[in-house]
């Protein structure tokens, strides 16, 4: 990745391109949870027709997060920035695991409340994912 200077900020584009897909999809999912957007259409039709996008840009920041990583990971590694955004990211896929997936199915038992908890803290988690992200960007600006 450091042997030429154009492997870096490639990346890194297709690095946004993949969380573009990611949170852009999965908050649109949280604003129907929340019932501030769609809310004529069932929040599983929703998240059925965005999962393939949902799914392509994980893949995407799980693959070139690390090979941003790596042109300079001790630095990345002790950066608070970094772990913050790591520890956000792990938090929003537990919670997507664990609840997300549950209260946006076709036969979901959650209450509208539950559902709607659910969508706030999804959005609230990725969005301190793209926080921690900038704000690596901003600290190593010298990259
Ligand atoms: C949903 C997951 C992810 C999101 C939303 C995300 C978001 C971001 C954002 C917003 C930036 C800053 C881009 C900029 O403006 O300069 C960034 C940079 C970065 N990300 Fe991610 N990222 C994700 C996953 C990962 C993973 C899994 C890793 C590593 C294992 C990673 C490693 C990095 C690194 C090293 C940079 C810094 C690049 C630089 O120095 O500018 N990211 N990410």
């Amino acid at each position: 990745m450091n042997a030429s200077e154009a492997a870096f900020p490639a990346v890194e584009i297709v690095h946004m391109i993949g969380f573009v897909l990611l949170v852009g999809t999965a908050a649109l999912v949280d604003f129907r949870l929340l019932g501030w957007r769609l809310a004529h259409t069932p929040v599983w039709e929703i998240a059925t027709d965005l999962a393939p996008w949902t799914t392509t840009g994980l893949v995407l920041v799980l693959i070139t997060g690390p090979l941003l990583l790596a042109t300079d990971p001790d630095r990345y590694y002790l950066a608070t920035q970094f772990r913050f955004k790591m520890a956000c990211l792990a938090l929003a896929l537990a919670f997507d695991f664990v609840v997300g997936r549950r209260v946006r199915t076709e036969n979901t038992v959650a209450t509208p409340s539950l559902q709607r908890f659910a969508g706030l803290v999804s959005l609230v988690l990725w969005s301190c994912v793209v926080l921690g992200g900038r704000a690596i960007g901003v600290l190593f600006v010298a990259k």
